[in-house]
C-alpha cells in the first residue's frame, strides 16, 4: 500500500491524525489528511471548554466541521475527551460536589448524545493518574477533590449508557513503560474494572515520545491480555532524521505485533502545526514533504 491509512487497513487497523478545525482552510493540510489517514481525532474541538463553555449550553460548530468531513471520507473518528482536568471552563471548578456530579453526567450525555453512533472510540477519562507517588494514586483535581477516586468509574458507566456503540477508552501519558508505577496503576484499574463489570474497552497510550521504552510492545501486550484494545492515541516523537525514523518504526512494529493494538493516531500532520513548538515530531515537514519517519512507518505497517 502507498498511504498510511491503506497500509494500516491491510491488517484491519486504522492510521489517524489529530486535526484542528482552524487549519482546514489550508488546502494542502486537508489534501494530506484525506490522502494518508483513515481516522481522525479533533485536537481541541471536543474538549469541555469548546463544547460546553457555559453550563448547559453546548457548542459543536468546530467539532462538527471535522466530523462531517471525516464522515464524508469514511474515516473513523476518535472522540477526545469527556472528563479531564485540562481545558475545563471556570464554571466547573466552582460547583458543589452534587452539582459537579450532575454536570459531569450532563456533559457526557450532551456531547456523546450529539455524536451518538458516529464515534469509533471515546477517551472517556484523560490523564487521571499521578506521575509520581505510589502505584494507583490519582492526580489531585476538581474531580478527585469533590467526587473522590470513584469519578472514573462513574464516568465510564455514564458513557456506556450515552452511546453503547462507542468503544470507551482510558487515555494517559507516561503509561508506556511496562513496569512504571503509573502504568501499574492504570493496569490495576483496568483489571479491576473488568473483574467488576465496569464498562471499559480500550486503553489509549498517548505516546508523546523522546525515546519509546524498550518494553513498549510488552506493555501493549500486557494491557491487551486484560481483554481491552490498545490504541496509540497521540503519537509524536521529538528529534529528526534516522533516530526519529527508527523510534517511529519501533512504535509501529510494537502495535502491529499485538493483535489487539487497534490503530495508531499521530498528534498532527505537519511539523508546522505541531503542539510541540520548536520541535519537529511528526511525519510530514513544514512543507508537507514526507520525512524519513514517514517511510519507516509505512514500511512497518
Ligand atoms: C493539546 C493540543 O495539542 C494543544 O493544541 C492544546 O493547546 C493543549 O492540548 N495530551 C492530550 C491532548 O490529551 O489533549 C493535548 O493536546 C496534548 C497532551
Amino acid at each position: 500500500a502507498s498511504t498510511l491509512g491503506a497500509a494500516a487497513a491491510q491488517s484491519g487497523r486504522y492510521f489517524g491524525a489529530a486535526i484542528a478545525a482552524g487549519h482546514m482552510n489550508d488546502s494542502t493540510y486537508v489534501a494530506t489528511w484525506d490522502r494518508e489517514y483513515n481516522a481522525v481525532t479533533p485536537e481541541n474541538e471536543m474538549k469541555w471548554d469548546a463544547t460546553e463553555p457555559s453550563r448547559g449550553s453546548f457548542q459543536f460548530g468546530a467539532a462538527d466541521q471535522i466530523v462531517s468531513h471525516a464522515q464524508s471520507k469514511g474515516m473513523r473518528i476518535r472522540g477526545h475527551t469527556l472528563v479531564w482536568h485540562g481545558q475545563l471552563p471556570g464554571w466547573v471548578s466552582g460547583l458543589s460536589a452534587s452539582d459537579l456530579r450532575t454536570a459531569m453526567n450532563n456533559h457526557i450525555n450532551g456531547v456523546m448524545g450529539h455524536y451518538k453512533g458516529k464515534i469509533y472510540a471515546w477517551d472517556v477519562v484523560n490523564e487521571a493518574f499521578n506521575d509520581g507517588g505510589a502505584v494507583g494514586t490519582l492526580r489531585s483535581s476538581v474531580w478527585t477533590q469533590k467526587l473522590g477516586n470513584g469519578f472514573i468509574e462513574e464516568a465510564f458507566r455514564a458513557a456506556r449508557a450515552a452511546d453503547p456503540a462507542a468503544k470507551l477508552c482510558y487515555n494517559d501519558y507516561n503509561i508506556d513503560d511496562a513496569n512504571a508505577n503509573k502504568t501499574r496503576g492504570v493496569y490495576n484499574m483496568v483489571k479491576d474494572f473488568k473483574a467488576r463489570g465496569v464498562p471499559i474497552d480500550c486503553v489509549g497510550l498517548q505516546s508523546h515520545f523522546g525515546n519509546p521504552p524498550s518494553n513498549y510492545q510488552a506493555n501493549i501486550a500486557q494491557f491487551a491480555a486484560l481483554g481491552v484494545d490498545v490504541q496509540i492515541t497521540e503519537l509524536d516523537v521529538g528529534g529528526s532524521g534516522s533516530t526519529q525514523a527508527d523510534a517511529y518504526r519501533r512504535v509501529t512494529q510494537a502495535c502491529t505485533a499485538v493483535p489487539r493494538c487497534a490503530g495508531i493516531t499521530v498528534w498532527g500532520i505537519t511539523d508546522k502545526y505541531s503542539w510541540r513548538s520548536g520541535d519537529t515530531p511528526l511525519l510530514f515537514d513544514g512543507n508537507f514533504n514526507k520525512k524519513a519517519a514517514y517511510t519507516s512507518v509505512l514500511d512497518a505497517l
